[in-house]
C-alpha cells in the first residue's frame, strides 16, 4: 500500500469519503479563496435567462406550454391538456430534425461514425495520462463549495425518503483552472471530437468557455433512476477519474433512446397526466416502464479505464449505475450550454453555408 505522500490527489480524496466527508463539504473559513465569485461579463450574460427563468415560475401551465413551447427549460408539458395531444412529441421531432442537420456539416470520412454518434447518443475514447491535471483536482475540493448539481439524496417519488449513505458533492473549477483543463483536453483531442460533440449537442459546437466541475458521488441518489433531463437534445461530458467497474456507479445510456421521440414523449406525457410528483421536471423511468425501456433499447453500461471520455445526449435515458464499493466515484463533469429550438435552428444553418462555401 501506497504511504499517503504518495499518493495522488483523486486517491487521497478517496480516503476521506464516506468517513470523512465533513472535511469535504465544510464551508469553513479554511477555503482558500480563488476568483469563482468575482464579478464579470460572462456573469453578467447569464441576468437575462435568471430573469426568463424567474418569469417562467409563476406562469400557469397552459401559458407555459404556448410561450415557451421550443425552449429547453420547458422540460415536459405542464398542463394535462397539452400532455393529452401530441404536443410533446412533435416537438421531440422538430428538435431531433434541427439537431441532425449538424450532420451536413461533416466530412465525409467521419459522416457514418458521426451518424452513429447521433442515432446512439453518445460517443466514448480515451484520454491517456490525466497526472498534468492531478494539482488542480486536489486543490478545488478546498477552494470551492460543493453544490449538488440535482443529485438529491432521495428519490423524486414524491416520498422524500432519505436514502442511508447518500454523498454528492460537484466543486466547481474557478475560471482560470477551467482554461489549463480545456488546453489540456483541447490538446489531446483528435480532429473529430466537435462533430461528435455537435452532433449530441444538436447544434455546431465545440469545447471552448467551459465550466468543470469535479464531482465526487458516493452511494445512490436522485440521479440513479433512470430519466430523461430534458425533452430536447444537450450534451454532457464525464471523464473517469478512476478506473471504474460496474460496482462503481459507472455512468449508464439506453442506447437510442433518444431518437424514439414517440417512446419519449409517451413517458413524459403518462407521467404528467398521472400527477407524476416530478412530472415537471425530468421524466423518470419506474418499475415496469423501466423493464419494457431496458428490454426495447441496449442498455449500455460505461466502465472502463481512468481516462474514459463519455459524452452522451442526456435527452435520452440514462442514470448513475449502482454504487457497490467502498470508494467514491469521482469524475470531471461538464455540460455544452443548452439551446433552444430556433437558435440551433439559426446556429445550424450558419454553419452548413460556411461549410459549402468552404468546400468550393
Ligand atoms: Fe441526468
Amino acid at each position: 500500500m501506497k504511504s499517503s505522500y504518495n499518493l495522488n490527489s483523486i486517491e487521497k480524496i478517496e480516503l476521506m469519503v464516506p468517513d470523512n466527508i465533513d472535511s469535504l463539504t465544510n464551508n469553513n473559513l479554511n477555503k482558500e479563496k480563488k476568483p469563482l465569485s468575482k464579478f464579470s461579463y460572462k456573469k453578467l450574460k447569464l441576468i437575462p435567462s435568471f430573469i426568463i427563468k424567474k418569469f417562467y415560475k409563476i406562469l400557469p401551465g397552459i401559458i407555459k406550454d404556448i410561450l415557451f413551447w421550443s425552449s429547453v427549460i420547458h422540460k415536459s408539458p405542464s398542463s394535462k391538456f397539452f400532455a393529452k395531444t401530441k404536443y410533446d412529441e412533435l416537438r421531440s421531432i422538430l428538435d431531433i430534425k434541427v439537431s441532425s442537420l449538424t450532420l451536413l456539416g461533416v466530412p465525409n470520412n467521419l459522416k457514418e461514425e458521426v451518424s452513429n454518434t447521433f442515432r446512439s447518443g453518445f460517443y466514448t475514447f480515451n484520454l491517456l495520462n490525466l497526472s498534468d491535471l492531478d494539482t488542480l483536482f486536489g486543490e478545488v475540493v478546498s477552494y470551492s463549495n460543493p453544490s449538488h448539481a440535482g443529485a438529491r439524496p432521495y428519490f423524486k417519488d414524491g416520498r422524500n425518503e432519505k436514502i442511508e449513505d447518500s454523498f454528492s458533492a460537484y466543486y466547481d473549477f474557478s475560471n482560470e483552472d477551467n482554461q489549463r483543463i480545456t488546453t489540456f483536453i483541447l490538446n489531446n483531442l483528435d480532429k473529430g471530437f466537435n462533430h461528435h460533440l455537435s452532433s449530441l449537442a444538436g447544434y455546431r459546437c465545440k469545447l471552448d468557455e467551459i465550466s468543470f466541475s469535479l464531482a465526487i458521488v458516493y452511494g445512490e441518489n436522485s440521479n440513479s433512476e433512470m430519466h430523461q433531463d430534458t425533452y430536447a437534445s444537450i450534451a454532457k461530458g464525464f471523464i473517469y477519474l478512476q478506473d471504474i467497474t460496474e460496482k462503481d456507479a459507472p455512468f449508464e445510456y439506453l442506447e437510442g433512446s433518444y431518437i424514439d421521440a414517440a417512446f419519449r414523449s409517451s413517458q413524459t406525457n403518462k407521467a404528467v397526466i398521472n400527477g407524476d410528483p416530478d412530472s415537471t421536471t425530468s421524466t423518470r423511468l419506474r418499475g415496469k416502464d423501466l423493464d419494457d425501456a431496458i428490454n426495447q433499447y441496449p442498455l449500455i453500461s460505461f466502465t472502463g479505464k481512468k481516462g474514459l471520455f463519455v459524452l452522451a445526449n442526456t435527452s435520452g435515458y440514462h442514470r448513475k449505475g449502482p454504487h457497490n464499493s467502498s470508494k467514491p466515484r469521482i469524475t470531471l463533469n461538464f455540460e455544452i450550454k443548452r439551446r433552444g429550438l430556433f437558435s440551433k435552428l439559426l446556429i445550424n444553418l450558419v454553419a452548413i453555408i460556411k461549410f459549402k462555401l468552404l468546400k468550393k
